[in-house]
This record gives C-alpha cells, sequence and structure tokens, in this order.
C-alpha cells in the first residue's frame, strides 16, 4: 500500500507520516523546508519537498510522481491566519496566503494527482476542521480560517462527481495539540491519527463526498 502526505513537517501531518510507516505502508511525505525533510527522513519515510503555494513546486511535484499510483493521499498542509472576525476587515495578503494554502493548493492536488490513485479502492482525504461548518456557525471568529475550510469542503465535495472511482473525503481532526491546535487542545497527535486511520479504513467509495470527522461521524455541511 502506498501513500502521499502533504504537509507533513510536523503536527498531524508527521503523527500520519509515522502512522502510516508503523502500520506497513509506503509513505512519501511532503515538507517545505531543509529541517522537515529531515524530519521526514529519521521518520523512515521518502520525504518530497513541496511548497503548496508555489506554481512550480506544485508542477514539480506531479513530474517527479509521475506514473506512480496511491492508495492513499492525504492534504494537510493548513495555515490558520488571522482569528478576527466580521468586525474587522481582512488584508488582501492574509487572504490570499490562507486561501492559497488551505484551497489552492488543495484544487491542484486534485486535478494532478486524482488520476494516479488507485481506482475502486484508493482515497483522497483532505484536513478540514468543524470550524467549516456553515451550519454549525455561530460567531465570525477567525471567519478566514472558516471560509477557507468551508470553501475546501466544497472542492472536495463537488470533484467527487468527476472522480466517481476514487473515494474523496472532507476529514474534521477534532481539536489537536499541535502549533496550530495550542497547548489546551484535548487531543494528541496520535488520538486524532489514530482515529482518522481508522475512520479511513471503514469508508469506502459510497461514502465519496463526505465530511467525517475522526470518529467516523458525518459533519453537517
Ligand atoms: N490542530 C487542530 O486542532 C486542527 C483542528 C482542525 C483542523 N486542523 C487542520 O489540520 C491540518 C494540520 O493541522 P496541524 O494542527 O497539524 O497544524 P500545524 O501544526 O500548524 O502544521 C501545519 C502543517 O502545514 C504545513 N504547511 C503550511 N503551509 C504550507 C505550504 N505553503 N506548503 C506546504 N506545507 C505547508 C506546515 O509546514 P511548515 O512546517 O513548513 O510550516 C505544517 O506541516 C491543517 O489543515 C489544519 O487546518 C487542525
Amino acid at each position: 500500500m502506498k501513500s502521499l502526505i502533504i504537509g507533513a513537517s510536523r503536527g498531524i501531518g508527521l503523527e500520519l507520516a509515522k502512522q502510516l510507516n508503523l502500520a506497513g505502508y509506503q509513505v512519501l511525505a511532503t515538507a517545505r523546508d531543509a529541517s522537515g525533510l529531515k524530519t521526514l527522513e529519521e521518520c523512515g519515510v521518502t520525504p518530497i519537498a513541496l511548497d503548496v503555494c508555489q506554481a512550480s513546486s506544485m508542477d514539480g511535484l506531479k513530474d517527479n510522481l509521475q506514473g506512480q499510483i496511491f492508495d492513499l493521499i492525504i492534504y494537510v498542509a493548513g495555515v490558520f491566519g488571522p482569528k478576527t472576525d466580521a468586525k474587522e476587515p481582512i488584508g488582501s495578503e492574509d487572504f490570499d496566503m490562507v486561501m492559497h494554502t488551505n484551497v489552492l493548493g488543495a484544487m491542484q492536488l486534485i486535478a494532478k494527482m486524482a488520476p494516479q490513485v488507485t481506482p475502486q479502492t484508493g482515497k483522497m482525504v483532505f484536513m478540514s476542521s468543524l470550524m467549516a461548518s456553515i451550519e454549525l456557525t455561530n460567531s465570525s471568529s477567525a471567519w478566514l480560517y472558516k471560509a477557507s475550510k468551508a470553501a475546501l469542503n466544497m472542492c472536495v465535495k463537488s470533484a467527487s462527481s468527476s472522480y466517481p472511482n476514487i473515494c474523496l473525503l472532507s476529514m474534521s481532526p477534532g481539536w489537536v495539540k499541535t502549533d496550530m491546535g495550542g497547548e489546551f487542545a484535548p487531543l494528541t497527535p496520535s488520538e486524532s491519527v489514530t482515529g482518522i486511520l481508522k475512520t479511513i479504513a471503514q469508508t469506502s467509495l459510497v461514502d465519496t463526498g463526505r465530511f467525517l470527522n475522526y470518529e467516523n461521524a458525518r459533519l453537517p455541511f
């Protein structure tokens, strides 16, 4: 079984690379700088340099992986951006950075790599967030991040019609102790990733386009 993790230098992505490696997967995992690449190499996975915000870097990934078929691709790369709410304007630099990382990178990955996912059993999973849920939203705090993950969910759901032979999922990892989640988060990366991988294993083509959490519960869009 072969997997590709996008954004694995630390946090949830690094833990996914470690657990998939332990589970016997051949793991290719990306980081955007030398220290991230070294971390991945030390974990026994194949490191690949990638910055999802650089078009040339995304093109390079496609060239690098030409002809390779993956059973599982997970897009983890993400940034939170400003925590501000609708009472403050969002600067265009912040907007571009968050939307490029969380949405455009994922859209490019789908178009470039979905044809290289094993038909019928292969999966592409995208790290979303409970904060993406329009139905559950009751405040505008971190509205840029929320908007980006809601947009990501739409990309995943709509792309599931274009690639009916593979399973595409949006996944909420829970609130996790990482640089992004902070020290007060209730879940360790290990607990979250154990649940994510169990959930992925329980899904099949009939689940494509769904928004799930790390405990395999369906979440409202
Ligand atoms: N932690 C939580 O509670 C939580 C909750 C809901 C959803 N999520 C989502 O889960 C995912 C992982 O979160 P995390 O908590 O592990 O975050 P994290 O610790 O902040 O790690 C973010 C990862 O994304 C990578 N990344 C950021 N910009 C990138 C770019 N331009 N190109 C390539 N990689 C890039 C980072 O690489 P560098 O090391 O190079 O910066 C790092 O590996 C994110 O999509 C996040 O939105 C997290």
